[in-house]
């Protein structure tokens, strides 16, 4: 209780931004995501078999895949499961980036793949990768963002591919700033854009892009949104990269008129841009927007456990009873709220702050990467200053994000 009460006295935004993001511009190992080695080669026709569109078969959604009414999926606890989780073999998923694969890059303890979200009033679909393709067939799912959605993305393919039989086909194209998943047989595929303020920025090319000079244009957005129309199932996110200053310099109105922007002010007029595109663009009987909130950090750990002055380095079990950190901005979420609110086009929120709060154990610590390269043995040794308490490692948190966005797709779909 104490703790709590430590952090919401804290809540105001810019100290903790500036200390979070002012610590991670130093270890500068933050958002250089896309970057990645293996970025050039295709993995083209990745297993061999018939180019074949597998026979249509309707679903069946029994009630017990239904979603209660009334029940707020997001409210719940993690609940050990050591036998059904994870859902997927980090190992048997050759999608996922250095970033999330944990085990192979060294972390000793691989507890944080074993729970499962419970909602408290109601339970969650068990994820059914071949209900998921049938909802998807012939249609596109893509999530967009930063290198948080990408993680998402990988997860949701790791999912899917771990149910698909070899020598089924399916391919994973780099389009930069997209990547594409196709499973032929489903004539379905699962894409990430990169689009880290989702508006346009000098860090949109994917792979070599400035991590301290930002400079964003709240209004405009065109360049991105022309990839995105007629798109399904489309999931948006974008915090972090907003967070590394108290403003943030950027262009409205005139785009040779750069400004200081409080970050707040902006992160509102970019929500404005990006929602009138949403409202101008979207066909709500074809098309399905959804809005992922923050994901938290846990880069303090005195947050909690006040006796301690680390980071999620070490941290191996979940956060038990409340919490909320402060690197979670109320601001930004009222501002995801309202806009969210306001628009004629029903744009469902993935509201994962809260129950990725508890998970302190679920970041990829010391065992993820900076600028494409594992850490050396001595950055290792300083996990101070290197580790990543903001990405995750995979299996883990985001693939519970993901089991909701199956079971509501699941919904819809009956
Ligand atoms: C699963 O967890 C239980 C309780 O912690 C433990 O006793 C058991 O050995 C674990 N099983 C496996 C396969 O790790
Ligand atoms: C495959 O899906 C796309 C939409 O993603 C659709 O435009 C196209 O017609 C589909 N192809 C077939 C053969 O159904
Ligand atoms: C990255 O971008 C900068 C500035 O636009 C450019 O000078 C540099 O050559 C680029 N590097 C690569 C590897 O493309
Ligand atoms: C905005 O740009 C100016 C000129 O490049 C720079 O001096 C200033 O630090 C930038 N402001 C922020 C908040 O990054
Ligand atoms: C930025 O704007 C927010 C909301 O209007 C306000 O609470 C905050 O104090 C402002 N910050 C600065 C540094 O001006
Ligand atoms: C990690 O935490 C455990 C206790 O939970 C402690 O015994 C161990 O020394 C810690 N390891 C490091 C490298 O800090
Ligand atoms: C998300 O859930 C938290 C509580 O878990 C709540 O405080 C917040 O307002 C919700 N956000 C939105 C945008 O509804």
């Amino acid at each position: 209780m104490k703790q709590l009460q430590d952090s919401r006295r804290i809540h105001f935004i810019f100290p903790v931004a500036l200390a979070s993001l002012l610590l991670l511009g130093s270890a500068r190992f933050i958002l250089d995501y896309l970057k990645n080695n293996e970025y050039h080669f295709r993995w083209q026709s990745y297993f061999s078999a018939e180019n074949k569109v597998r026979p249509k078969i309707p679903i069946l959604v029994s009630n017990d895949e239904i979603i209660e009414d009334g029940c707020n999926v997001f409210d719940g606890q993690w609940i050990w499961d050591n036998v059904t989780y994870p859902l997927y073999r980090e190992d048997s998923c050759p999608f996922l980036v250095k970033q999330s694969t944990c085990q192979r890059n060294g972390r000793p303890d691989s507890l944080y793949q074993n729970w499962r979200w419970q909602p408290n009033g109601c339970n969650l679909p068990r994820f059914n990768a071949l209900k998921l393709l049938e909802i998807l067939r012939d249609k596109r799912l893509m999530f967009v963002g930063d290198s948080i959605q990408r993680g998402m993305f990988e997860s949701m393919v790791c999912l899917v591919q771990s149910a698909l039989p070899d020598g089924r086909k399916k391919s994973m194209e780099r389009i930069p700033p997209r990547k594409v998943f196709t499973i032929q047989e489903f004539n379905a595929s699962i894409e990430y854009y990169w689009a880290p303020f989702l508006i346009e920025s000098i860090s949109d090319h994917a792979t070599n892009h400035t991590v301290r000079k930002r400079l964003v244009k709240l209004d405009e957005i065109a360049k991105h949104s022309k990839q995105w129309e007629g798109v399904d199932f489309l999931v948006f996110e974008s915090y972090v990269w907003w967070m590394y200053k108290p403003s943030i310099n950027a262009t409205y109105g005139s785009s040779s008129d750069v400004q200081e922007f409080n970050v707040t002010t902006a992160y509102r007029l970019a929500m404005e841009t990006w929602a009138n595109w949403i409202e101008s663009s979207i066909n709500p009987n074809k098309q399905k927007v959804f809005f992922v909130t923050m994901s938290p950090t846990h880069l303090w750990s005195w947050e909690w456990s006040p006796e301690r002055d680390g980071n999620c380095f070490n941290e191996s079990y979940p956060i038990e009873g409340s919490y909320w950190g402060t690197g979670s901005n109320q601001e930004i979420m009222s501002i995801v709220k309202k806009i969210t609110k306001s628009l004629k086009v029903n744009v469902q929120l993935l509201n994962i702050t809260q129950m990725s709060e508890y998970r302190k154990d679920g970041h990829s610590s010391i065992y993820g990467e900076r600028q494409g390269k594992l850490l050396t043995k001595e950055q290792r040794l300083d996990p101070k200053t290197y580790s990543d308490c903001i990405h995750w490692c995979l299996p883990g948190v985001p693939d519970a994000w993901n089991e909701i966005l199956y079971a509501i797709l699941l919904q819809d779909y009956r």
